[in-house]
């Protein structure tokens, strides 16, 4: 088995463990598979030599399953056995029961049930394309667990607003930002900022993107194969991971 940054599908923390039990199922595939994967589990795939395995109550449609094994003892000790930091950049995204390492800024994020452990390849991205960019007021669209939020709070970025439709991930924002000692502004409101994330599907880009009071965006949640298409907004930097795309745009009508 092959180390690996991001693991699981599910975050079974002990009041929450699924009624249904839990199946780990092992998948035959290469990158495209993986990138697909990690669409539908977006907490985490395990990689394995030449396979890969979801943790879900039900097999995922349409791949190639050549092992299915029922998780039962031991589930959370081995998901957090699993569950690692990772280091961009100047920055370490980890878990709260692992120890940053000396240097990186630590982001600590608890992965409860919203997305954005710090692990899927396009939440690399935007904390990337955050480093290669001057401090500015920030709205990030689509917080999840709050990780690009908290990520540029640390590196400067003031004020930093979190927008989420999703009522759990608004709330895991605001947690996790508390936990990390940084203000994040949580609000349903769109406010003027200079520079916008938004790590959505490139639908959800496509259409968020002329109604954002913002000049320039980091934008991801879509495959190196596709670019957002928005009048007036041209690229300016691009970084691919595993197949996955981050784009920063400027509006330049
Ligand atoms: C892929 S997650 C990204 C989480 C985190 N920003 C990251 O980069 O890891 C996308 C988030 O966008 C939220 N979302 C989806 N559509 C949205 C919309 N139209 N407005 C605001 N949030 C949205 C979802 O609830 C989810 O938390």
């Amino acid at each position: 088995m092959r180390p690996c940054a991001a693991r699981f599908s599910r975050v079974p923390a002990a009041p929450n463990l699924p009624e249904q039990p839990l199946n780990r199922y092992v998948i035959v595939g290469g990158e495209p598979e993986l990138a697909l994967l990690l669409h539908l589990f977006p907490e985490g795939v395990e990689e394995l030599d030449g396979a890969f395995a979801v943790y879900a109550d039900q097999p995922p449609i349409g791949f190639d399953l050549i092992e299915t094994d029922e998780v039962r003892e031991g589930w959370e000790d081995a998901w957090r056995e699993f569950h690692h930091g990772v280091e961009i950049g100047r920055l370490w995204v980890g878990p709260p029961w692992e120890s940053p390492p000396v240097g990186p800024i630590p982001v600590v994020i608890d992965p409860g049930r919203a997305f954005g452990t710090g692990a899927h390849p396009t939440t690399r991205l935007c904390l990337e394309l955050l480093q290669a960019v001057e401090p500015t007021s920030l709205l990030d669209v689509g917080s999840g667990s709050g990780v690009l939020s908290i990520a540029a709070a640390k590196l400067g970025f003031t004020p930093v607003t979190a927008v989420d439709l999703d009522d759990v991930a608004a709330e895991t924002t605001r947690s996790n930002a508390a936990a990390n000692g940084v203000e994040i502004d949580v609000t349903d409101e769109l406010p003027r900022a200079g520079l916008a994330v938004m790590n959505i599907a490139l639908e959800v880009v496509e259409g968020m993107l002329p109604k954002l009071p913002v000049v320039r965006a980091i934008t991801s949640g879509y495959l190196d194969r596709d670019e957002p298409h928005v009048a007036g907004w041209q690229p300016v930097d691009r970084r691919v991971r595993d197949g996955w795309a981050a784009d920063l745009l400027e509006f330049r009508p």
